[in-house]
C-alpha cells in the first residue's frame, strides 16, 4: 500500500501540511494519512437511495472520528458559506428510507463553463470551491453523483482536492460499476406502471406506448419492460423501424391478443431519423430529452389505425422511497467511500463488482457512457420469448 495519498499536486500538499495531516501509527489504517474533517454533497439528477449514502458517511465517518460536513447543492456548498453544515448521527436519522436528498442537488451541466457572480463579488467557480474547501479546513470530499458530477469532481481532484467519487444515477449508464442504487427503484416503479397499463390496454384493445428514463442508455428501458412483460422495447442501443414494431402488433391481433405494450426509452430514435429532444444542449446545460412516446404512439396509430395512447413516466422513475437493493448498495456505498477516504485513496470511485466494492480510477470513468451490450443475455432472452425490439 502505498505511503502517500495519491493526490499529491501542490495546491493538496500545501493544504494537507496547514491544516496538520499527519501519519498514524501502526494500526487498522496503517501509513494512512488522519483524516479529520470531510466534506458530502450530492450533485446531478437525484436518485433514490441518495439519503442511505449520506447517513452512512456520517455514521460510519464520526464512528472514526472524522467530522463530516454536508454541502448543499452540490459544489454551491463550496461557493456560498451559508450552504454549509455539520451532520452529526443525529441529522442523518430516519433518512434511510427518503428518496430525494437532504443536502439539495443542482443539474447543471459544466460550473467551469462561465464565472460566477455572488453576493461577495464575481469568481472563478473553481478557485473559489478549492479556496473554500481550504478555508473550511476539510481533508476530503465524497461526491456523490453521476457522470456530469464525476466529471466535475475529477476536474476538482486533478486541482488538488482529494475525493472519492460515489456513483448515482437511475439510468445505470456509469461505467466502471455494475450497478447504481436508485436503477432497482427505477425499474420496479416502470414495471408497476406497466402492469397497470396492460389491463387498462387489455381491456380497450389499444396500444399503449410507455416512455421511460435513461438517456442514452437503454437499461431501464430494458429491464422495466421485461419484467413488465412488455410486447415491443425500443432502446437508443437498436435504432427502430416502425414498419418491424407493426408486424409485431398485428402478429399479436392474429393471435386474439389485441393490445399491446410498447415500452420507449427516452433517448431511443428510429433507423432514419434522430432522437427526440425537448430542449438543445446550451453552455452549462446537457439537453433534455422527450417527446418519444408521443411521435412513437402517433406513428403506430396511422400505421396500425388502431387507438393507441401515451404515458410518460418521467421524474415519477426518480422519486419516491428506494427499495431495499437501492438502500443496502447505497449503505455499502456509503461506507466504501469513508474507507477509501481514511485509506488515502482519492480520486478513485466506488464501485460495485460483486461479491465486492472496489475502487476505479476516476479517470476510467469520466466522459464514457456504459450502454446496453447488444448480446447482454436479458435482451437475448427477451428477442427469443418474442419480444420485439423494432429490428
Ligand atoms: O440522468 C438521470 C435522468 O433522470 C435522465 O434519465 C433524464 O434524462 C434526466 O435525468 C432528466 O433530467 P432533469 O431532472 O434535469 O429533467
Amino acid at each position: 500500500m502505498s505511503a502517500t495519498p495519491k493526490c499529491t499536486t501542490r495546491d493538496y500538499r500545501e493544504q494537507r501540511d496547514a491544516h496538520d495531516i499527519h501519519w498514524r501509527l501502526p494500526g487498522p489504517f496503517y501509513h494512512m494519512p488522519v483524516i479529520k474533517k470531510i466534506g458530502v454533497l450530492t450533485g446531478g439528477g437525484d436518485a433514490p437511495g441518495l439519503n442511505a449514502v449520506i447517513r452512512a458517511v456520517v455514521k460510519t465517518a464520526t464512528n472514526a472520528g472524522v467530522t463530516v460536513i454536508g454541502l448543499e447543492d452540490s459544489f454551491d456548498g463550496l461557493i456560498y458559506p451559508e450552504k454549509s453544515r455539520v451532520l452529526t448521527p443525529a441529522d442523518v436519522r430516519d433518512i434511510l428510507r427518503r428518496g430525494g436528498t437532504i443536502l439539495g442537488t443542482v443539474n447543471r451541466g459544466d460550473p467551469f463553463a462561465e464565472p460566477i457572480a455572488t453576493p461577495l463579488g464575481t469568481f472563478n467557480y473553481a478557485d473559489r470551491a478549492i479556496e473554500t474547501f481550504e478555508q473550511m479546513e476539510m481533508d476530503a470530499l465524497v461526491c456523490i453523483g453521476g457522470d456530469g458530477t464525476l466529471a466535475i469532481s475529477y476536474e476538482f481532484f486533478k486541482r488538488g482536492i482529494p475525493l472519492v467519487g460515489v456513483p448515482k444515477t437511475i439510468d445505470n449508464d456509469i461505467v466502471g460499476t455494475t450497478s447504481c442504487f436508485g436503477f432497482d427503484t427505477a425499474v420496479s416503479f416502470a414495471t408497476d406502471a406497466i402492469d397497470r397499463l396492460h389491463t387498462t390496454a387489455e381491456a380497450h384493445r389499444r396500444i399503449i406506448v410507455v416512455e421511460v428514463m435513461g438517456r442514452y442508455a437503454g437499461w431501464i428501458a430494458l429491464h422495466g419492460g421485461v419484467a413488465g412483460g412488455a410486447d415491443v422495447i425500443l432502446i437508443p442501443e437498436i435504432p427502430y423501424d416502425l414498419d418491424k414494431v407493426v408486424e409485431c402488433v398485428r402478429r399479436r391481433d392474429d393471435h386474439g391478443a389485441r393490445f399491446s405494450i410498447v415500452v420507449v426509452a427516452e433517448g431511443a430514435r428510429p433507423l432514419d431519423g434522430v432522437r427526440s429532444v425537448v430542449q438543445a444542449a446550451e453552455t452549462g446545460h446537457v439537453e433534455r430529452l422527450g417527446g418519444a412516446a408521443k411521435h412513437v404512439a402517433d406513428e403506430l396509430e396511422r400505421l396500425t389505425e388502431k387507438e393507441t395512447r401515451y404515458v410518460v413516466l418521467g421524474h415519477l422513475q426518480r422519486g419516491g422511497d428506494p427499495t431495499a437493493f437501492d438502500r443496502t448498495l447505497a449503505t455499502r456505498f456509503g461506507g466504501k467511500a469513508v474507507e477509501l477516504i481514511l485509506r488515502g485513496q482519492f480520486g478513485r470511485m466506488v464501485a460495485n463488482a460483486p461479491p465486492e466494492l472496489v475502487a476505479v480510477p476516476l479517470g476510467d470513468v469520466v466522459g464514457k457512457t456504459k450502454l446496453v451490450p447488444l448480446d447482454y443475455d436479458l435482451l437475448q432472452t427477451a428477442r427469443m420469448m418474442g419480444v420485439s425490439f423494432g429490428d
